[in-house]
């Protein structure tokens, strides 16, 4: 069902004009370039100020006064394969059931790029893609599948950083640089090159922590790695110290973030400003990558033709509630950098409608002319960026005021749904019921430190409700919950007599070590537990979680 209705989707962006025709050759000509440009792991709250404070970030400056920023653009799932499933696809996690890392879009699915390319742009990858299924480590998966396990291990390295002592070392990612220069040597030839327009995609890794390897074999990525010349553009004084919770005030799903990204313990405050100022040191490279393809752009004489677009998969806690990495709803998390430039892009303006990554899909097909078709989960950008009608048909979908993000992965044992409205951001856990939901007012509370669900209930009530509408969320956790159970049963019988040895080994090593037989047993009685009725409901449609 899902398949029907997802080539459906691409039938009927492939509707209007057909390709080879006259209309169709003329439609190509008029549309601009486009380069998108999307990193890991940026906190877009640092694309809201100009100037930030805390670290230079001139190119993202530059897009700001040349371009459009939207200023509460939001990630559909804070973790990679997620995130860049529902971009790529234009749909919510839960229609796309890119549940975790491992589980994302089928290699051969029509992404935009390839609508855009059988209407006629030449198109182009480079660097980090990261959307389709059975990537990253057996850790990564198994401990996303057992998070319902009744037991606590701590899975990550202690966050730390690790200083390059030169001052004149730019490339620090030096894979990240390489693929900017292919993208680079790219678009050289591409300009050269005027019969078709061209859309260009770079993916880069940074500022995503680095791999600890001192943490063991399956070890995970918790190093923030930077040289001097990079931490010399980062303003010590102005990096904040995030305010904590005590660990007894927590939200449990939170608690069981911190403990298994192993951050519960004791951390200085010089510590924390170290891991904050290497992070944004980190951003400070991407910034200069991002200023490498901008500068190539404008060489060439291309900025006037081309639609620069930069985005990332999700933000990066650094410290903020006791965390690092992402996989949360909070804004360090959650929250994405988006900013557009280029030929009608309304110059220095900060839209600060809510938007998000499932809106890049009908983005890219309204730039080309394309005619957007109405069962994506996301709506053009340009109804708010554009200085123009691109496409009359377009303007006539109303944009939702309300985002949905949603986290299923690993170091969270619920799975998680965020609905952020003008100054609300409601987030409700698992059956809806199980699990206490989390009520935060961003106009007043930013930091997000005072959960006032309970506090408030007709306006969390009011929310729930609201979100309900949008997706039946208590059903796809049960959906969630039979797929992590599946899996791990499949996973388990694959190892055969090697399975003890396996799950020992994985990145909750040191901890499993230490009681393995209980650690097991946990798992036992979780198998062995009841399925839940959705578990006999084989014919799950596309329309069930709606
Ligand atoms: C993708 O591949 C699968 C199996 O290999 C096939 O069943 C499906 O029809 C293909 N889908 C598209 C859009 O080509
Ligand atoms: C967690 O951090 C502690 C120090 O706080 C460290 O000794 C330990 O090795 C870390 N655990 C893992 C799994 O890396
Ligand atoms: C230029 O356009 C032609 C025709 O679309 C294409 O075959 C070629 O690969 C393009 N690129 C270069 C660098 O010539
Ligand atoms: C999640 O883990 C925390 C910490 O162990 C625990 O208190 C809480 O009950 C767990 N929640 C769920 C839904 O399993
Ligand atoms: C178990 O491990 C051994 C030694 O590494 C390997 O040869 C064998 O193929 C493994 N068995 C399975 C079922 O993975």
């Amino acid at each position: 069902m899902l398949l029907l209705w997802v080539s459906a989707v691409a039938a009927s962006a492939l509707a209007a004009p057909t390709p080879g025709t006259r209309e169709h050759e003329m439609r190509v000509a008029r549309a601009p370039n486009v380069v998108i440009i999307a990193s890991d792991s940026f906190d877009g709250r640092l694309t809201l100020q100009p100037g930030s404070q805390v670290v230079r970030l001139p190119f993202i400056n530059f897009m700001r006064a040349r371009g459009t920023t939207f200023l509460n653009a939001y990630t559909n799932s804070p973790i990679c394969c997620p995130s860049r499933a529902a971009m790529w696809s234009g749909l919510f996690t839960h229609l796309t059931e890119s549940w975790n890392n491992f589980k994302g879009l089928a290699p051969n699915y029509t992404t935009w790029m390839d609508v855009m390319e059988k209407h006629g742009y030449q198109t182009q990858k480079f660097g980090k893609l990261d959307y389709t299924s059975g990537h990253h480590s057996i850790s990564n998966r198994v401990e996303a599948w057992t998070r319902d396990v009744a037991f606590l291990l701590r899975q990550e390295g202690r966050p730390v950083v690790n200083l390059i002592p030169d001052k004149d070392r730019r490339r620090v990612m030096e894979k990240d640089w390489q693929n900017t220069d292919r993208a680079i040597g790219w678009l050289r030839q591409e300009a050269a090159n005027d019969t078709k327009p061209f859309v260009l995609y770079l993916g880069l890794n940074l500022p995503h922590p680095y791999p600890s390897p001192s943490s063991g074999e399956n070890f995970g990525a918790s190093t923030f790695r930077t040289s001097l010349y990079w931490l010399e553009k980062v303003a010590y004084d102005a990096i904040k110290i995030p305010k904590w919770l005590a660990l007894s005030e927590m939200h449990p799903v939170d608690y069981y973030s911190s403990y298994t990204k192993n951050c519960t313990g004791k951390f200085t405050e010089e510590e924390i400003k170290n891991i904050r100022a290497f992070y944004y040191a980190m951003c400070a490279e991407t910034d200069a990558m991002l200023g490498e393809i901008i500068l190539t752009l404008r060489e060439l004489d291309l900025l006037q033709k081309t639609i620069v677009i930069y985005t990332a998969d999700h933000g990066e806690m650094a410290m903020e509630h006791r965390q690092f990495y992402k996989m949360s709803m909070y804004e360090a998390s959650a929250h994405v950098p988006l900013l557009m430039m280029g030929p009608g892009i309304k110059v220095n303006v900060q839209v600060p409608n809510l938007v998000s990554l499932v809106d890049i899909y009908p983005t890219m097909l309204d730039i080309a002319g394309i005619a957007v078709p109405q069962t994506l989960s996301g709506y053009s950008l340009l109804t708010l960026s554009s200085e123009a009608s691109a496409n009359e048909q377009t303007r006539k979908i109303p944009r939702l005021p309300w985002v949905l993000s949603e986290f299923h992965g690993c170091n969270a044992n619920a799975s998680t749904y965020m609905l952020r409205t003008d100054q609300w951001k409601y987030i409700a856990y698992a059956d809806g019921a199980s699990v206490q939901p989390q009520l935060f007012d961003l106009s007043s509370d930013p930091d997000e430190l005072t959960n006032i669900a309970t506090e408030f209930p007709e306006i969390t009530y009011s929310l729930d409700q609201k979100l309900r509408s949008i997706i039946n969320y208590p059903k796809v956790s049960a959906s969630v919950h039979q797929y992590n159970r599946k899996q791990f049963i499949t996973w388990k019988q694959s190892m055969g007599q090697n399975y003890s040895t396996a799950i020992a080994h994985l990145r909750w090593h040191q901890d499993w070590q230490k009681e393995p037989w209980k650690n097991e047993n946990a798992i036992q009685q979780w198998l062995a537990a009841h399925p839940s009725p959705v578990a006999k409901d084989n014919k799950r449609t596309f329309l069930s979680y709606v």
